[in-house]
């Protein structure tokens, strides 16, 4: 049974419920038209840093369910003329709405607005901090693929320090049973992610992450998150930290590589591998909406 009125981020979620909404997200996979289970439902998606699959996926899971979707953006809003977070989530509110996706520059945002909010609150990413949907997104993408979730290794490879995407899938992954290893140059890998998603290694080289993988999730340098130079250059990363057919055929032969998006081709991996027969890159985008839909329907008390 799902109680939840917000999702903030996989902290905290239980396993239950996180195998709960990949169970209701199945349910929403082959079902394009659903128009009924938010008829009446207004949501609005507040993005106030880019985006291109989340966004697009959430509007498109809350009209396919039937909801009235407003997007606003902090560039194309009274954000950039200085109203706050807060009085800007206070006038949607104003306007009735019932669900507000957020995503935000600011670790903690979501959750800022979802003490001070009556409409419920999807945490959309917040800065470095957590972005549950993505999490759960590639769950579901890892266990249509595999059958399970429990004793695959998967290896996150890359900017693990500013990746909200890294920390929510090592805590949803830990908490089913998964063998998460991270790797990238150590500038870029937190030591409290130990503590953070028990289990969770650090393999200094991403030789010894991909070696025996089931998963390979590669993830891009965050640019718009660094202080200063973490890395010597680009063409020295590929080299080092890059995921190339040599580093991958360490991993099993039935290895799914997998990524975020957005891709920075030829730094992070090799086109050829992001294109191959193991790339289920697109599939992750294909699952981002039907658990979007699922997302929104249990917070909303539109689906036990
Ligand atoms: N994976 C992801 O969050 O992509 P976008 O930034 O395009 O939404």
């Amino acid at each position: 049974m799902w109680t939840q009125r917000h999702l903030l981020g996989i902290e905290e979620l239980s396993p239950d419920e996180i195998v709960h909404v990949l169970d209701a997200a199945e349910r929403h996979f082959d079902r394009a038209d659903r128009r009924s289970v938010l008829r009446g439902v207004t949501m609005l998606c507040g993005f106030f840093e880019a985006s291109t699959r989340t966004r697009s996926s959430f509007e498109l899971a809350g009209k396919r369910l039937g909801a009235d979707v407003i997007h606003i953006s902090g560039s194309g809003s009274s954000v950039s003329k200085g109203e706050t977070l807060l009085d800007t989530v206070k006038n949607l509110e104003a306007m009735r709405a019932d669900v507000i996706v957020i995503r935000h520059q600011a670790s903690g945002a979501p959750q800022f607005v979802a003490a001070r909010s009556k409409a419920s609150i999807v945490n959309a990413g917040d800065g470095a901090h957590e972005h549950p949907t993505q999490a759960l997104l590639d769950a579901f993408t890892i266990r249509r693929k595999k059958g399970r979730l429990h004793d695959l290794k998967v290896a996150i490879c890359g900017d693990i320090l500013h990746s909200r995407v890294a920390r929510s899938n090592a805590l949803l992954l830990s908490k089913l049973g998964a063998h998460v290893v991270f790797s990238g140059p150590q500038t870029m890998i937190p030591r409290e992610f130990a503590a953070i998603a028990p289990g969770v290694k650090i393999a200094r080289r991403i030789e010894e992450a991909v070696e025996g993988a089931d998963v390979v999730m590669m993830l891009r340098i965050q640019n718009e998150r660094l202080a200063g130079a973490m890395f010597p250059g680009t063409r020295e990363y590929s080299r080092t930290f890059g995921l190339s057919f040599a580093r991958l055929a360490l991993a099993k032969p039935d290895v799914i590589v997998m990524h975020p998006g957005p891709v920075n081709r030829g730094v992070e991996i090799d086109p050829s591998i992001a294109d191959g027969k193991h790339s289920v890159i697109l599939e992750q985008v294909e699952a981002g909406v039907a658990v979007r839909a699922a997302v929104l329907a249990l917070v909303l008390g539109k689906e036990k």
